[in-house]
């Protein structure tokens, strides 16, 4: 039997959005269901992989074999990946929906409404930027980020791939069929190589049969570095 490709490799996936509370009752979050990053750890799982699915609120079940650890904010999504790449990891796979802001101060009780005032202005800090902290890190794992677009996809994307300091960058259009609740995503990777940035699309299919492909196309890209 041919030995799996992705034996041996220890593999962390974010996923789903997080979720920034503003009082008891009340929280900011992103739109996201999560789908893209249980499908990559389902299928970095099947191809061999040791996989840590870090979490956040989403109803999905945990696949089989998978590690997962659920968080519930950006702070505490952070500090799981930090913990798992302490513990040794390979390959980070960023796909959350992380929150880029959190309330400034946090209401021990529900905000009420303020007579006679037609508008209330909430005070919001940055969040941690997850992948760019780990990207950055001194045990570096090989980085691999997400980037959801509306528009001018690959102008960002590779904003992003440089700014963040990742190995690769997985882009997608949002709207009608595509990224978000849907079942089905089509993307393109971009990653620098000798004499310049490549990239490489996959047209629209299930999550599940992207993230196998996914996988293996950034297995292929760095192998060098993904070697035991
Ligand atoms: O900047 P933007 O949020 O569009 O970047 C998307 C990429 O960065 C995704 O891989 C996402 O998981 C990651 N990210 C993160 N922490 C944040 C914001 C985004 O890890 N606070």
């Amino acid at each position: 039997t041919t030995p799996k490709p992705a034996a041996g490799l220890r593999i962390t996936v974010t996923a789903g959005p997080t979720r920034e509370p503003l009082d008891p009752v009340r929280y900011l979050t992103n739109r996201s269901s999560g789908k893209m990053g249980f499908a990559l750890a389902e299928a970095a799982q099947a191809l061999g992989a040791s996989v840590t699915l870090i979490s956040g609120p989403v109803t999905l079940e945990t696949p089989h074999g998978v590690r997962r650890v659920d968080v519930t904010t950006a702070d505490d999504m952070l500090a799981a990946a930090q913990q798992s790449v302490q513990k040794g990891c390979d390959l980070f796979i960023s796909s959350a929906a992380v929150a880029d802001y959190k309330a400034a101060s946090y209401a021990e009780h529900k905000l009420k409404k303020q007579n006679g005032e037609e508008t209330l202005t909430l005070t919001l800090v940055k969040n941690p930027d997850i992948v760019a902290t780990i990207a950055a890190g001194e045990r570096r794992p090989t980085v691999v980020g997400f980037a959801a677009e509306t528009q001018d996809v690959e102008h960002y994307a590779l904003d992003k791939l440089t700014r963040k300091k990742l190995d690769m960058i997985v882009a997608n259009q949002v709207g009608a069929n595509e990224g978000f609740d849907s079942d089905d995503n089509a993307v393109t990777l971009y990653w620098q190589a000798e004499g310049g940035v490549k990239a490489h699309e996959l047209p629209l299919q299930s999550k599940v049969s992207l993230a196998h492909a996914l996988l293996h196309e950034i297995l292929r890209v760095n192998a060098a570095s993904l070697a035991p």
